[in-house]
């Protein structure tokens, strides 16, 4: 066993790993609680993936159009998520995030302004009234931007550049510690906490085409499955539908649904505007199925419906992919999406000027003049660790979950800018259950040494083999078995074609090498995370196996459309205790007949309700 006596240890009473806007929104909580707080990234404070949700934060403020009301905001979110989303969660998003919105303005957010001086808000899809706050299309960056500035003044500690590996547990089973290696020196320390929060995002990055930057490697799924806790959800994954597609150095860049929600259309290689063509049963009373309907909207007509652009991100992905399929595809394999007609130039510099210089500077192309061209891209996880709806905590004791690491709140499906709100809602939330468990606890338990010194090997062992499999041709061979086998559009035989490789895969990872010493080594970070994201990778193929039936971003072309039995489980995934993983069906809770009734009522009688409430 290798002595761990002299690796560096730090104590903190609630210690979060991931500093995106939920990360930073749980240490503020905690802090402000009194607890020690620390906060563990593999990147740099500031640099969080957040950055990447660009054209908005949902929440019910109701600046634009004084008819919004968390029911409406509950009832979008429900049914953007076909009904699997937990209700209690999305009823604590739709309730909490306007008041989580102002306080970040509170703290310092500059978010755009509406000619009374309130937070603007814009449309974006499924969403029934302009609901997103934002600052242009820069919006995550300002959210990070203003919540690194109050956490550093609240002292949080930061741990930059530092990689976390995996939990600590007790003889009691609790989580009480993580062991993580700094990126810059390959030495490691390890943090015993009371609580410990994982923000760590997504795992986007087992996919070729993906929005998703560098450190969504799945981490938070694979510790949190390695040491125990239960995954939900998984094989729903969001394919945003406007990436950018050429040219290929920059394919799969987020292109923001800011584009579409301030009014671009989407056309095919015949100029059609092939939205209007895949309006789906539960939208169509409240999508314009005319271009003349949609124009009125665009003038601001409150009584036009939204056009179809903005449906739901599942249905505009899919419907892309069956316009390339036909042969409609834009000259790159994407679709036409237009803006330069339906904005001026002055307009779209000032609403979405990164998108301007995003395509001026990476594809040399004038958006104010000419289309841009777009495709999906692997955008965000619905599914994650499994936590408790109220308290945030997952079924390891000690062990919290927040943001897109956690599952449940946005069901098969998210609507766009419920993200960033989810960040401030449950980072919140998380925050403050973190520190009611820390509390109850008197003192830090006794480190293992066989488990942090196992975890310890099982890291430099990649450095210390002789020779053996490149993690780079690794992570390659992963990212096209997902793009070909579990993309968009799913069956059983490419499924099972999908799952036997990534086996394949996982028998050389057994012999992965990195070359070169421990000290700032890529390859070995590559190494460390591909393992992470086999994991996850494994949990996203064989879960999309089990679910046969098509919802929301789970499609399966040999099993088409909603099931009504697939409303009664989600997909749970553990370690089982033979080390291989495990799924089974869990049967969900009945929901709250109050918050049903508010999801499926007709938008006239909730809208009348809500009228009715407000005369009392
Ligand atoms: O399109 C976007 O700006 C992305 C936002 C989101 O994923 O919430």
């Amino acid at each position: 066993m290798l002595d761990v006596s002299e690796i560096k240890t730090v104590e903190h009473d609630v210690l979060i790993v991931g500093a995106g806007g939920a990360g930073l929104s749980a240490a503020i909580e905690a802090s402000s609680q009194g607890m020690s707080t620390g906060i563990v990234m593999k990147s740099l404070l500031g640099k969080a993936h957040t950055v990447m949700a660009e054209g908005g934060m949902a929440a019910a403020l109701g600046n634009v159009d004084d008819r919004d009301h968390w029911k409406i905001h509950f009832r979008d979110t429900m049914r953007g998520g076909k009904f699997l989303n937990v209700w209690r969660m999305a009823e604590h998003h739709a309730k909490i995030a306007p008041d989580r919105v102002r306080l970040l303005e509170e703290w310092g957010a500059v978010f755009d302004r509406t000619k009374n001086g309130l937070i603007n808000q814009r449309n974006f899809g499924g969403h029934r009234y302009p609901r997103l706050a934002h600052v242009g299309d820069r919006t995550g960056l300002e959210m990070i931007r203003t919540l690194q500035d109050h956490g550093i003044h609240q002292g949080i500690e930061v741990y930059m550049e530092c990689t976390a590996l995996d939990l600590l547990k007790n003889e009691q089973g609790e989580v009480c510690g993580i062991v993580c290696m700094w990126r810059e020196t390959g030495t490691f320390t390890i943090f015993k906490a009371k609580s410990i929060i994982f923000a760590t995002g997504g795992g986007g990055k087992a996919w070729d085409v993906t929005s998703n930057s560098w450190e969504y490697t799945g981490d938070g799924y694979a510790m949190a499955y390695e040491s125990g806790a239960e995954l939900m959800d998984l094989e729903f994954n969001q394919f945003h539908p406007t990436g950018m597609v050429w040219p290929l150095s920059v394919k799969g860049i987020l292109v923001t649904e800011s584009v579409r929600g301030e009014g671009g259309v989407l056309l095919n290689n015949e100029g059609t505007r092939f939205m209007f063509n895949y309006i789906p049963e539960l939208f169509r009373s409240e999508t314009a199925d005319t271009e003349e309907e949609a124009a009125r909207w665009l003038a601001g007509d409150p009584k036009a419906r939204r056009p179809p652009e903005l449906l739901t991100r599942d249905v505009v992905a899919r419907a892309i992919n069956e316009e390339v399929k036909a042969g409609r595809g834009s000259k790159h394999g994407g679709a036409y999406l237009n803006f330069a007609t339906q904005r001026t130039a002055d307009d779209i510099k000032k609403k979405l000027p990164s998108m301007y210089h995003q395509f001026k500077v990476l594809a040399e192309l004038d958006i104010t003049k000419e289309p841009m061209e777009v495709g999906p891209t692997c955008h965000y996880f619905m599914g994650g660790i499994r936590v408790d709806a109220d308290t945030a905590m997952s079924s390891v004791p000690g062990l919290f979950a927040c943001g897109e690491c956690a599952a449940g709140m946005h069901g098969a499906n998210r609507l766009g800018g419920n993200s960033l709100s989810d960040l401030l809602v449950f980072g919140f939330l998380a925050g403050k259950s973190a520190s009611q468990h820390a509390k109850k606890i008197t003192k830090y338990s006794e480190i293992n040494k066989e488990q942090a010194s196992e975890i310890i090997r099982n890291a430099t062992t990649i450095l210390n083999r002789e020779s053996g499999t490149n993690p780079y041709l690794l992570h390659e061979e992963l990212e096209q078995n997902m793009q070909t086998r579990v993309g968009i559009i799913r069956t059983n035989n490419e499924l099972i074609k999908g799952i036997d490789h990534i086996e394949k895969i996982k028998e050389s990872y057994k012999s992965v090498k990195a070359k070169g010493t421990s000290q700032f080594n890529p390859g070995w970070h590559e190494a460390l995370g591909l393992r992470n994201l086999l994991i996850t990778a494994e949990a996203v193929a064989r879960a999309a196996l089990l679910r046969e039936e098509s919802r929301g971003a789970h499609t399966r072309e040999d099993f088409p459309g909603e099931r009504e039995d697939g409303l009664k489980y989600n997909i749970v995934t553990s370690k089982g205790e033979d080390g291989r993983m495990k799924l089974i069906k869990v049967e969900r809770p009945d929901p709250d007949p109050e918050l049903e009734r508010i999801a499926k009522s007709s938008i006239e009688d909730l809208e009348n309700e809500i009228a009715e409430e407000r005369k009392q």
